[in-house]
Parts: structure tokens; C-alpha cells; sequence
């Protein structure tokens, strides 16, 4: 039985695989309608999603399955007490297959250690959102149409932005990656992903307070939301939150085929105007969420069609 708990789970063959199994449902979702008939998925989300839990109820519904879940801890007998252990081991005896969001690292891996059925991480605190990485790989695969030589800024909030930490470990697999690590010095990226991921590897990387000065060397600019839901205090917050605005200034430095991603939700991190700029890919990222998470589903229930 296969989970799904980092990014790093999937060999790059089986990314690979993953999107051409995704395009595939693109081209022909009918083929699919009924893969995933009398399988049932729950969706344990102690923090709150709309993309993530969406996309992958949306996914089973639409390979013929059922699903069922939680939205907020507060609505589980996660209020009353009860262990995350406790909690998948009886959902096992309910559901094929489980995605999980909740608010501390390393809950989706001690689920895997007590479930009886495939567990998915769909974000844990501020450490990984593997999923997430293969809707923005599927997505840099369509705009790109490669993973190789790309020089990837990442903006915004990389302490706590678990969508840029997976993303870091998945490309770094490939060659001639170069990243530009964007944020204010409280935002850094955290030194296990810094370590393990760049340093290791021996991936060039630069860091920059300064979006306007290195923009113009990107292909790819990957913002995200100051966290607020993983700070201590207001203040900080309120300080930080709009370190990075991306207007369509901002964008007139950048390369003609540059493109902008957004794992969302966005709050002020990117000019509405961007929107209807051709390099502004957030949205079709968001929709490739539902065809990547039906891949994954078929992947970790061995369901061949
Ligand atoms: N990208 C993402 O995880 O969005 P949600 O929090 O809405 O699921």
C-alpha cells in the first residue's frame, strides 16, 4: 500500500507517468467516469481548504466514486479529544482511501503509521503539501513543457509556505535548476529544505529582499500568501503582509514568457490587474488540482483503465 505523505515519495518516473495519466483524463474524462465505482474517498480536513478538498472530492466524483468527510476539526470528535490515530484507524473501516489537511507537521505520516488504507497528505502546518506540487508540476509541464533548465523565484512567505517547500524537493531532481529565493529575512526559507534540498544538491540559488531587481532573469515566479494563520503575533503579521505586491509595473521587467504562479488563495500578493496578462497562470494551476488529484486517486488504488 502506497501514501502519499511527501513529494519526495514519488520517483520522478512516477511524476512523469502521474501527468501523462493526467493529460490522458484531460483529453478523454469520459474514459474515466466510472474507474473509481463503489470506491469511496473521505477528505479529513482539520484546517480549512476550498482548492485542495474540492479538487479531490470533485476528482472522485468524477471517476464514479463517493465521498465523505470533514471540513473543520471543530465538526469532528477531533473537538472532544480524539487522536489522530484513533481517528484514521476507524475511518480505514470506512473509506478506500484518505486525504488529510491538518494544522501540525507530521500528522498525515503518524496517520499512515495507523490507517489501513492509502493516506494523502493535503498540507501539513508549514512543512509539506505534496499535492499541490504535482498541480503546479502538471502546470509547469503545460507552459514550460519541460522541468529542466528553469530559474524559479520564489516570493513571498518561504518560512511557512509548505507549497514552496515540496516544490523545492521536487525540482531539484531535475538539471540546470537555478532558484531565487525572494523574501524578507523573517520569511527565509527554513534550513531543512535550504540543507537538504539546495545545499546538498549543489543547486545555485541566490536570495533576494528585492522582487523588482531579479524578476527580469525569472521563468518562473511562484508567489504565495504571508501565512497569517501560522504566526505568533499580529504585528508581525500586519507588517509582513504586504512585503510583496506583483502589479503590472512589476511585470514589465519581466521575460515576455515568464510565467506567475500562485498555489492560492491570494489575498493582496498580486494585482487583480495581472490577471488577464497571458503570463498569469494561477487559475488554470488551480483547475489542472482536480485532473492531477484523479491520477493520484487511480496511482494509490491501483485502478488500471
Ligand atoms: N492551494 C491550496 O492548498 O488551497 P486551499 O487552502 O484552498 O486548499
Amino acid at each position: 500500500m502506497r501514501n502519499l505523505i511527501n513529494i519526495m515519495d514519488l520517483s520522478v518516473e512516477e511524476i512523469e507517468e502521474l501527468i501523462s495519466l493526467a493529460d490522458d483524463i484531460i483529453a478523454d474524462p469520459q474514459k474515466y467516469q466510472d474507474a473509481c465505482r463503489h470506491k469511496i474517498l473521505a477528505t479529513l480536513f482539520f484546517e480549512p481548504s476550498t482548492r485542495t478538498r474540492l479538487s479531490f472530492e470533485s476528482a472522485m466524483l468524477s471517476l464514479g466514486g463517493n465521498v465523505l468527510g470533514f471540513s473543520e476539526a471543530a465538526s469532528s470528535s477531533a473537538s472532544k479529544g480524539e487522536s489522530v490515530a484513533d481517528t484514521v484507524a476507524v475511518v480505514s473501516g470506512y473509506a478506500d482511501i484518505i486525504a488529510m489537511r491538518h494544522p501540525k507537521e507530521g500528522a498525515p505520516l503518524v496517520a499512515s503509521a495507523h490507517a489501513t488504507v492509502p493516506i494523502i497528505n493535503a498540507g501539513d502546518g508549514g512543512h509539506y503539501h505534496p499535492t499541490q506540487t504535482l498541480t503546479d508540476l502538471l502546470t509547469i509541464y503545460h507552459e514550460k513543457g519541460r522541468f529542466s533548465n528553469l530559474t524559479i523565484g520564489l516570493c513571498g512567505d518561504l518560512k511557512f509556505g509548505r507549497t514552496v517547500h515540496s516544490l523545492i524537493g521536487a525540482m531539484s531532481r531535475y538539471a540546470g535548476i537555478r532558484f531565487v529565493l525572494i523574501s524578507p529575512e523573517e520569511l527565509k526559507l527554513p534550513s531543512f529544505v535550504k540543507q537538504e534540498y539546495i545545499k546538498a544538491k549543489g543547486i545555485e540559488y541566490i536570495q533576494s529582499e528585492s522582487l523588482e531587481e531579479v524578476i527580469g532573469d525569472l521563468d518562473l515566479l511562484y508567489m504565495t500568501r504571508v501565512q497569517k494563520e501560522r504566526f505568533f503575533n499580529e504585528e508581525d503579521y500586519l507588517r509582513l503582509k504586504d512585503f510583496y505586491i506583483l502589479t503590472e509595473e512589476k511585470m514589465k521587467l519581466a521575460k515576455k514568457d515568464m510565467c506567475v504562479l500562485h498555489p492560492l488563495p491570494r489575498v493582496n500578493e498580486i494585482s487583480t490587474a495581472i490577471d488577464s496578462d497571458p503570463r498569469a497562470c494561477y487559475f488554470k494551476q488551480a483547475h489542472f488540482g482536480r485532473y492531477i488529484r484523479m491520477a493520484l486517486i487511480l496511482k494509490l488504488l491501483e485502478v488500471q483503465v
